[in-house]
């Protein structure tokens, strides 16, 4: 079994590495040649890493051509939301052109590998509290550049599905983390800014943005045990919530970390840290992956944070 994970080197996929590792299937990871190799180097060796990039089409079918899975995981992406604001160009091109060169490349060659693309609630965008949990036939109704980029995605994969035949699961991830999630996400700057203040390299003051909004979570360990299940069980075509059905505001998920820390932590709201518009709530209903894959998330989200504090508390120190 060969699979191939686009985006290797970011936080989910070096996860993914590590579950699919495990299983002993062949494991190959597109890797730009600037990336930094820090969440995967302790598996480094065990990869099978190909230098490319997704918005190049030549880059991309020498990509599959030398990999030729049967697997693929797609999950390179511009993912931070307020980058999509700041260069929306570039969001809509790393995502949906480096989709339409994969889908490009698979069509002019003679493998049919399953894919599955990573796609986000954050494509449901505006939802109205009478519509959760949001199942996936809900309205796309997307409230920043990244969103749009994912719906477009999601909707290339369905038309290379209808048009061409090719294999391909949509999943809609709801917020996920975990170790090595970027610091720029809420639950990591969070974390970090705690590790920070226990060290004494920042003041007891906590910056923070909105804190009404109420997100899904689930532990990245989890998502990708779903990301493999999509593929050995999911349907090609169909899109299917990954979530864990339960929904915390920011402030909740604040005031859980902060019980963690014998620090005490004023928390000060930035007016940088609010977007142009924030999605008030993402939660999900899971039924339909459930019923398909048999999935069950496993880590409460108490674990989660205190292992992202950890984390954070290792490299500050
Ligand atoms: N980043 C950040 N920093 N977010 C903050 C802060 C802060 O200081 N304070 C409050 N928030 C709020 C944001 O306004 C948002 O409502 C929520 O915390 C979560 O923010 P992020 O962690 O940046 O994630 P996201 O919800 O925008 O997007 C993530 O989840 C999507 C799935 O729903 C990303 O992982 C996306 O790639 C993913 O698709």
């Amino acid at each position: 079994m060969r699979v191939l994970i686009t985006g290797i080197t970011g936080f989910v996929g070096s996860h993914l590495a590590e579950y699919v590792l495990a299983k002993n299937a062949e494991v190959w990871g597109s890797i730009r040649w600037r990336s930094a190799t820090n969440n995967i180097d302790h598996i480094k060796d065990e990869l099978r890493l190909v230098e490319c990039d997704m918005r190049d089409l030549s880059s991309v079918n020498h990509l599959i051509a030398e990999a030729k899975p049967d697997y693929i995981f797609h999950l390179a992406a511009q993912s931070f939301v307020p980058t999509s604001w700041h260069a929306p160009h570039e969001t809509l091109t790393t995502n949906i052109i480096g989709q339409l060169n994969l889908q490009e490349a698979i069509r002019s060659t003679k493998i049919e590998p399953m894919m599955q693309i990573a796609g986000s609630s954050e494509e449901y965008g505006m939802v109205y509290p009478d519509e959760t949990p949001i199942k996936e036939t809900n309205p796309l109704r997307p409230l920043s550049p990244y969103g749009v980029s994912k719906v477009a995605q999601d909707l290339l994969a369905y038309q290379y599905v209808q048009s061409f035949g090719l294999k391909i699961v949509r999943t809609r991830a709801f917020n996920h983390t975990g170790p090595r999630r970027g610091d720029v996400f809420v639950v990591s700057d969070f974390a970090r800014q705690i590790a920070l203040i226990e060290s004494g390299k920042k003041a007891p003051l906590m910056e923070v943005g909105n804190l009404d909004a109420i997100r899904d979570f689930s532990d990245v360990r989890d998502v990708v045990s779903a990301y493999w299940l999509s593929l050995e069980k999911g349907e090609p075509g169909e899109v299917y919530n990954i979530c864990a059905g339960k929904g915390w505001t920011i402030k909740e998920m604040l005031d859980m970390l902060l019980a963690m820390s014998n620090k005490d932590i004023k928390v000060e709201q930035k007016a940088d840290r609010y977007r142009p518009s924030d999605v008030p709530i993402l939660l999900g209903d899971n039924t339909k992956f459930r019923e398909k894959t048999g999935w069950e998330p496993k880590i409460p989200f108490e674990q989660t944070l205190a292992d992202i504090l950890s984390y954070w508390r290792a490299r500050v120190a």
